[in-house]
């Protein structure tokens, strides 16, 4: 009886030991998966860049995460009235004509004198087909869309709207003739799509990190040495590397059943989550450095007058 007794004490105290065992185990699985969560969650859900090595990447990753958190922060201002990163108002930037969403052309007083990275259209055409898809069926004369023959990375102005630099014709040529010498020895830059956000300014931003090749910041260095008369202040922090895939203009024209006006910024969300599901980690190659003289205030995202120079990046010894 003794016996028996001791054996199920045994028994009965190992059962107890390995119960606590497995809970022990549980537990500890279920706070390390707890931890990693929230450390993920940190970051965008979209984000492809979560191990770049160096700090300029670091710094573009909490750009984009403030870029993205600005809709949810600040609302949608284009729904009021939006201004865009240049501080030109968008409603009036376009008008509907004829049923077509057209931009409002203002001259630039000297022309605006602009550096920008081309995207080719062997990258651009998708993106902006996948763009459409997703957008144009609610917002059918309440968006613009960039011309995909002319999507591209603003990187450094020789002049602008808000501190203009005025330049002869040969003055042009030596700027133009000092930025082709930069293209030279730059190599092109291989890059892959980080993120799309939109802004609460409602403009629809392709945000991306550099894989290989000089990164912005190098870039935008080397011209400012080359273009020494430039505005101190650019328009753009200089690790930034985005492209303007569209802008909205206001509300959606149409809008799905369970969709009411106070569920419209979860609805934009989940847009802009559609759109990242499709397009986030293409990669592409950039290899055209533009000088581009817009005649127009954002000839280039509107398809304004301008005079393009376009210069290979060669990649050749300095
Ligand atoms: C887009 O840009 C290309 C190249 O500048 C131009 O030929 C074309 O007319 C533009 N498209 C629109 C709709 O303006």
């Amino acid at each position: 009886m003794a016996r028996v007794r001791n054996w199920w004490n045994w028994n009965h105290s190992k059962s107890v030991t390995l119960i606590w065992l497995i809970c022990a185990i549980i537990f500890y699985s279920v706070f390390r998966l707890l931890l990693r969560n929230s450390y993920h969650t940190t970051r965008s859900i979209y984000s492809v860049a979560t191990d770049f090595p160096n700090s300029n990447s670091e710094r573009r990753l909490r750009l984009y995460d403030n870029l993205e958190r600005d809709l949810e922060e600040n609302g949608a201002l284009f729904l009021k009235q939006g201004e865009t990163s240049q501080s030109l108002s968008l409603s009036d930037l376009f008008t509907v004509k004829d049923g077509t969403v057209t931009p409002v052309l203002q001259a630039a007083n000297p022309p605006v004198r602009a550096n920008v990275l081309y995207l080719s259209t062997e990258h651009s055409v998708p993106i902006s087909k996948a763009v459409k898809g997703i957008f144009l069926p609610y917002f059918d004369r309440a968006i613009w869309f960039q011309n995909s023959s002319m999507y591209h990375f603003s990187m450094f102005h020789a002049s602008h709207h808000i501190t203009p630099v005025p330049a002869s014709e040969v003055e042009i040529e030596t700027e133009a003739n000092d930025v082709k010498a930069v293209a030279e020895v730059l190599c092109p830059l291989k890059i892959v799509l980080d993120r799309v956000v939109l802004t609460s300014t409602g403009v629809l931003l392709g945000c991306w990190q550099v894989l290989s090749g000089p990164d912005p910041i190098t870039v935008r260095a080397k011209l400012k040495t080359a273009l020494p008369r430039a505005p101190e202040k650019q328009l753009y922090d200089a690790a930034i590397f985005h492209t303007s895939f569209a802008r909205l203009l206001g509300h959606p024209t149409t809008l799905p059943a369970e969709v009411d006006k106070t569920s419209e910024i979860h609805f934009f969300h989940q847009l802009v989550a559609r759109l990242n599901n499709q397009i986030h980690g293409i990669q592409a190659t950039v290899s055209e450095l533009w000088y581009v003289e817009e005649y127009d205030l954002l000839a280039l995202a509107l398809n304004g007058r301008m005079q393009i120079r376009k210069y290979q990046l060669s990649c050749s010894k300095a």
